[in-house]
């Protein structure tokens, strides 16, 4: 077992890399792939960048490259759901791109042509690893859908069509990506994302004060996962 671990932003993955012991390393398309031992695991560390697809690029280099068998993305997500709060954590059942639209040629919004879904599924093993974790820290949870795009959602109408269209729980900007990539490649991945905002109005107020402390809630759950895998 290798384990990659991707975040967008340096807050979502510092705590995680200075961690590392026997760490190498190595600098691939301008993202650094921090190699080592986190927890007795072989894993790669990467802070790949915000949105798709530097999200891609990183998932599909740490399997390519790097040999990763699992890909945990962790960092933060606007919530779209009233049983998400701050700081609650939202775990994939699987993954869809909001933004992904070929609606005026025929198909339903969110479909990936080619592979003709809209959801993608996410590895049910993690993500029962990880709503066992959520447990014993005493973090409050939910799975479900994940939903990403390359916007930060913070308006009432565009939360509410994601959560009209395709029922999802949380929203961000890179899970969905890398859910992709690892569809297509047979990797096992788990999206863990703890809330930073209400994706609505306030949350251009609430994102910066909230973003540090979500960040390191969706750490300690990852490092715990890590163990437990
Ligand atoms: N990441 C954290 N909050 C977000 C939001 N509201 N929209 C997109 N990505 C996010």
């Amino acid at each position: 077992m290798k384990i990659g671990i991707i975040g967008a932003m340096s807050v979502e993955v510092d705590a995680l890399k200075a961690k590392l012991a026997e760490c190498e390393t190595v600098r691939v398309s301008g993202v650094d792939f921090f190699c080592g031992n986190l927890a007795g695991k072989d894993v790669v560390v990467a802070q790949c960048g915000i949105g798709k697809v530097f999200a891609a690029i990183c998932a599909q280099t740490m399997i390519l490259r790097f040999g990763v068998t699992h890909i945990i993305n962790t960092g933060v997500a606007g919530t779209l759901s009233e049983k998400l709060s701050i700081l609650d954590v939202a775990i994939a059942d699987g993954v869809v791109q909001h933004d992904m639209d070929t609606s005026p040629i025929g198909d339903p919004v969110g479909l990936i042509s080619g592979i003709n879904k809209i959801v993608l599924p996410t590895s049910d093993y993690m993500a029962k690893i990880a709503a066992d974790v959520a447990g014993e820290l005493g973090v409050k949870y939910g799975r479900g859908i994940i939903a990403s795009g390359d916007q930060f959602i913070s308006s009432a109408d565009r939360k509410r069509y994601i959560v009209d269209k395709f029922g999802a729980v949380a929203c961000e900007m890179e899970g969905a990506a890398i859910g992709h990539v690892c569809y297509v490649n047979g990797i096992e991945c788990l999206i863990v994302r703890a809330i930073s905002d209400s994706a609505s109005g306030e949350a251009t107020m609430e994102y910066p004060q909230m973003v540090a402390l979500a960040a390191e809630q969706s750490i300690k759950m990852t490092e715990r996962i890590i163990q437990s895998l």
